[in-house]
């Protein structure tokens, strides 16, 4: 087996050692222009000339959920992109979420002013009902954000495209399951694949359908988001803030009204990273189970663009 590792602007050193154990047989490489050719690819923002040069490839491991970069390069029609399917991330983004939407429902931020004031004054607790936390994309990451939402008995709504069954969380799904989502939404929590259906979802028209005084927490991409209609919302007071971890261009550049708005938190796209020895443990088993003949999770359809 030949196993070539293809990453822009990242260390692969680490990943061949850890693949080079798992299989001590095979021939395990970092790509360079001219390699041999490769049975499976580990790949981050590959360049299309690798694509191109490795026309006998079976299979290219995504060292990351999304696939919204990958699927932009032209692939063969044969070969089975695999995407990483939790490995370590799902506990993370519920920390992320969590922590976000705490810190806006108890009012944190405001406390933090007062204690930078030396002012010792307290705030009308909220009603919990109010706060409904909408989880948009039900999926590997969203369930688990869902699940880690309810210990603090939140009321939890959730939003897919295919019809979920989830204890605990008021589904809908469709398109036509947007409105009555958001409309029942105080917090929305993206969590949706970037697909050319949902690009620019979070716009002027959806999240002035959320009750005023809504939150936003965008984890998922930055082209799921219209940056100016939320500025333009949250600056006419109809939206309350947001915690935004990533956008449309990364790193945020430094002029962006984003770093310096006072209702916006911002993160480098960080809610959930990939953790190497997991992600190893996790394409090894499925590389294992390739070689058995058997199916494997995380095989993304190209369709669908998830
Ligand atoms: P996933 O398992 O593929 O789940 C995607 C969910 O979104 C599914 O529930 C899916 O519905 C739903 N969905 C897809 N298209 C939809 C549409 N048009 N309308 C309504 N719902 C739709 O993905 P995941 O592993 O949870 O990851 C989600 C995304 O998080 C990734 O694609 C990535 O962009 C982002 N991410 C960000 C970070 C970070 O650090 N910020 C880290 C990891 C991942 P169905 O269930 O009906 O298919
Ligand atoms: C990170 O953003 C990922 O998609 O894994």
């Amino acid at each position: 087996m030949n196993i070539t590792i293809c990453f822009t602007g990242l260390s692969s050193e680490p990943w061949v050692q850890g693949l080079q154990q798992a299989f001590p047989q095979a021939t395990v490489s970092s790509w360079v222009p001219g390699a041999p050719q490769a049975d499976h690819a580990i790949v981050w923002a590959p360049p299309q000339a690798f694509i191109d040069e490795q026309p006998g490839l079976q299979t290219l491991f995504n060292i990351g959920a999304g696939v919204d970069a990958l699927l932009q390069l032209r692939l063969p029609a044969n070969l089975k992109v695999v995407r990483l399917d939790d490995a370590g991330m799902s506990v993370q983004m519920a920390e992320y979420v969590c922590h976000a939407v705490i810190r806006h429902y108890r009012e944190f931020d405001g406390y933090e002013a007062d204690t930078q004031s030396g002012k010792w004054s307290y705030r009308k607790p909220r009603n919990r009902a109010d706060f409904a936390v909408g989880v948009m994309g039900l999926g590997v990451l969203g369930q688990r954000v869902a699940k880690a939402l309810q210990v603090f008995d939140f009321p939890v709504n959730g939003y897919s495209r295919s019809l979920k069954n989830s204890e605990g969380v008021r589904c809908f799904h469709g398109a036509q399951g947007l409105r009555e989502f958001l409309a029942a939404t105080r917090v929305l929590v993206n969590l949706m694949p970037l697909t050319p259906e949902t690009e620019n979802i979070l716009n002027h028209a959806t999240l002035s359908q959320l009750p005023k005084g809504g939150y936003l927490i965008n984890v998922a991409r930055g082209k799921h988001l219209v940056e100016d209609d939320l500025i333009a919302l949250i600056d006419n007071g109809h939206l309350a803030g947001a915690t935004l971890d990533v956008f449309r261009t990364e790193p945020l550049p430094a002029e962006h009204p984003f770093w310096r708005h006072p209702k916006v938190t911002v993160t480098p796209h960080t809610s959930a990273r990939t953790l190497r020895e997991e992600s190893i443990a996790q394409i090894v088993g499925k590389m294992q189970a390739l070689q058995r003949g058997e199916a494997i999770n995380g095989v993304v359809d190209p369709q669908r663009g998830y």
